[in-house]
């Protein structure tokens, strides 16, 4: 069956006991509203290791104040109930905030006490010049549950590239004794990247939700067929984006966050033509809901 833990102590002993066991643990860090895109990551997490352990928790420190915090769907009976569903065995911790923050959490970051960690270098491009502190929240919250949970294993998707380049920089370099997999973006038949956040979306805005898909896939295809120079493709994916946007304009709002091309050792915009492999990425906001997508450019 599926067992819950709402304190820290109650699973450490639990996870003290596999280890006394000899046996492994796998981690797959979430925030809820589970989809089948978390579903696949506990899939892996159950291929390669004896246990899986899960946290569901919106964590408050990765939220801007003008961000979806308050709204952010949680929806734990309905997560458990399709864990049930999907596997015979889950072990979820859903802490408390102020378990997780005991310096508090202030929603202002000016005002924030505590220990913070922060990936310098890695997280003011892409997303993190629309959420200047948003991977500083993440960083701290994986650091605090990597501490807890202790897995050999830890699983991230693809769909957050960035988040999985500065997770990876801070067990590398906080020498967390923990292994990382990146996992495949799970999408909608149609081709739309699940998210939590796409509840939010009305039918009209799930139509047009595509449109970030759509003008990733045009870089790819005129990468393979027409030009390497980035910036060219860019302009042509900011191009479908804008068009989309004019069609759109009576049924619903569409708005171009940002459209990249970056490398994926530095996160540095490609400024002239690509040579290694890159990351495509972008965000659009369809109505009030943002929406954030990539691609990976293998070069052969
Ligand atoms: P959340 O958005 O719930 O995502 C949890 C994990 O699921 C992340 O690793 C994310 O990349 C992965 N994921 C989400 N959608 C996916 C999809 N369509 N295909 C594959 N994987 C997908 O990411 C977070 O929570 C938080 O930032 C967290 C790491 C839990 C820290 O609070």
């Amino acid at each position: 069956g599926i067992r819950v833990f709402n304190s820290i102590k109650d699973f450490r002993q639990w996870r003290r006991q596999i280890l006394l066991d000899r046996q492994t643990l796998g981690y797959v860090p979430t925030m809820g509203a589970l989809h089948r895109g978390h579903l696949a990551l506990v899939s892996e997490a159950k291929k390669a290791c004896d246990h899986v352990a899960l946290t569901i928790f919106v964590n408050p420190a990765q939220f801007a104040p003008n961000e979806d915090l308050g709204t952010y769907p949680r929806t734990l009976q309905a997560d458990l109930d399709a864990l049930a569903q999907h596997f015979d065995r889950a072990t979820v911790l859903v802490p408390q905030v102020a378990e997780m923050y005991p310096s508090g959490i202030e929603p202002d970051v000016t005002k924030q006490v505590g220990p913070f960690v922060e990936v310098k270098g890695f997280s003011h491009q892409l997303e993190g010049t629309t959420r200047p502190h948003f991977f500083r929240g993440v960083a701290t919250v994986v650091s605090k549950f990597l501490n807890i949970v202790e897995p050999e294993q830890v699983y991230f998707g693809q769909k957050d590239v960035q988040q999985c380049v500065v997770i990876q920089r801070m067990i590398r370099d906080m020498h967390f004794n923990v292994h990382m997999n990146i996992c495949p973006t799970v999408r909608e038949s149609d081709g739309l990247a699940m998210s939590s956040r796409n509840t939010y979306l009305t039918p009209i805005q799930r139509k047009y939700a595509l449109v970030l898909y759509n003008a990733l896939k045009l870089m790819q295809e005129m990468y393979e067929n027409t030009t390497k120079h980035a910036p060219t493709l860019v302009a042509a994916a900011t191009e479908l984006v804008n068009k989309t946007q004019q069609e759109a304009q009576a049924e619903c709002e569409i708005k171009l966050d940002y459209i990249s091309i970056a490398s994926p050792s530095t996160l540095n915009e490609v400024t002239d033509d690509i040579k290694d492999g890159c990351i495509m990425s972008g965000a659009v906001y369809v109505g009030k809901t943002r929406l954030i997508d990539n691609l990976m450019l293998d070069v052969k």
